[in-house]
């Protein structure tokens, strides 16, 4: 870096996002391809903390954004950095912000990096925990329902708790607050799956995106399950989707190409703690689809 180059880095302001800031944030998001709405960065600046870096000149150039979950962890995530500003050590500056303020409240630093994400959490000290892919498709040919799809329906409001708890289960988070403002989102969609005795055993939640809609969580008991949920989504869902699968989930992974989905890129899951609990190290069983890099 060159020495002016660390000067103007300096000089940039740290500030704290509200609520006018969301149209900068998506400007950012947006100019890197991802799928975040307006209502993603609302989100962050309501149920969490997003900070970034300004110019004097009053330009939002680097961000990066904190969501408490219950149950130790806290999720980062919006990390960006404009690509005049990078290779200034922003990202890391702004993340020893982010780290601070979680340990003071005894959070575990938690999220999902991009490559290059990893090449600077790993430098923090993050440890790496399992793999997932994002698969995508322009418009998925409708699959004709099989047998076992009888007890896969469309979710109401009412079934809210259910989802939530199933997804507590899968992914040991607890973000209630989260999941309700997903599912409470206009054009948010929802299907569950039941066993015989009428207990949900699996659900997925399908809402907008930038680019696509983006299905996710997708929990469920069996992979046979998980894609008789995806059949129900996929048929409501005429337009581009994106979808994120653990690795570890292959039978799954081989229905979305069998069914058109190629793979866009690739993340993984990254704590900074001495050692990954169970859940972040491997994909849990039940979990077929993460919510989003951008929630776990
Ligand atoms: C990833 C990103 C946030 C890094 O921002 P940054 O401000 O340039 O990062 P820093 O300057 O703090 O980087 C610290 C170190 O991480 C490593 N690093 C950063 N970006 C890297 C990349 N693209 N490839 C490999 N290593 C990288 C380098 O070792 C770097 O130190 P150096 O510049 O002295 O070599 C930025 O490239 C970006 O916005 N990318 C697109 C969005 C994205 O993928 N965000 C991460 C989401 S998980």
């Amino acid at each position: 870096m060159a020495p002016s180059e660390a000067v103007e880095a300096e000089a940039l302001q740290t500030v704290h996002l509200a609520a006018a800031d969301v149209f900068a944030g998506v400007g950012l998001s947006s100019a890197v391809g991802w799928n975040q709405t307006a209502d993603d960065w609302a989100l962050f600046v309501a149920q969490g903390e997003a900070i970034g870096l300004r110019t004097a000149r009053s330009e939002l150039v680097a961000t990066a954004a904190t969501l408490p979950y219950q149950g130790g962890h806290a999720w980062i995530s919006m990390v960006l950095v404009d690509p005049a500003w990078r290779h200034r050590g922003l990202a890391t500056r702004l993340l020893a912000q982010c780290i601070a303020s979680l340990r003071a409240r005894a959070l575990v630093p938690t999220l999902d990096a991009t490559p290059a994400g990893e090449a600077v959490y790993r430098k923090l000290g993050f440890v790496r925990g399992f793999g997932f892919s994002r698969w995508e498709c322009e418009a998925a040919a409708p699959a004709p329902r099989e047998a076992g799809d009888s007890r896969v329906r469309e979710a109401t409001p009412d079934d809210l708790p259910d989802c939530i708890a199933l997804d507590t289960q899968a992914c040991g988070l607890g973000r209630a607050s989260l999941l309700a403002s997903l599912a409470g989102r206009q054009g948010s969609r929802a299907w569950r799956i039941d066993d015989a005795g009428g207990r949900a055993t699996g659900f997925v939640l399908a809402r907008e995106g930038r680019r696509a809609t983006q299905l996710g969580p997708l929990v469920a008991a069996s992979d046979a399950q998980a894609i008789g949920l995806l059949r129900a989504a996929l048929t409501a869902t005429p337009g581009p989707v994106f979808i994120d699968v653990p690795d570890a989930r292959e039978a799954l992974s081989g229905w979305l190409i069998a069914h058109g989905f190629r793979l866009q890129r690739s993340f993984v899951r990254m704590a900074l703690c001495p050692r990954l609990p169970p859940g972040l190290a491997d994909a849990p069983s039940s979990l077929f689809a993460v919510a989003g890099p951008e929630f776990g």
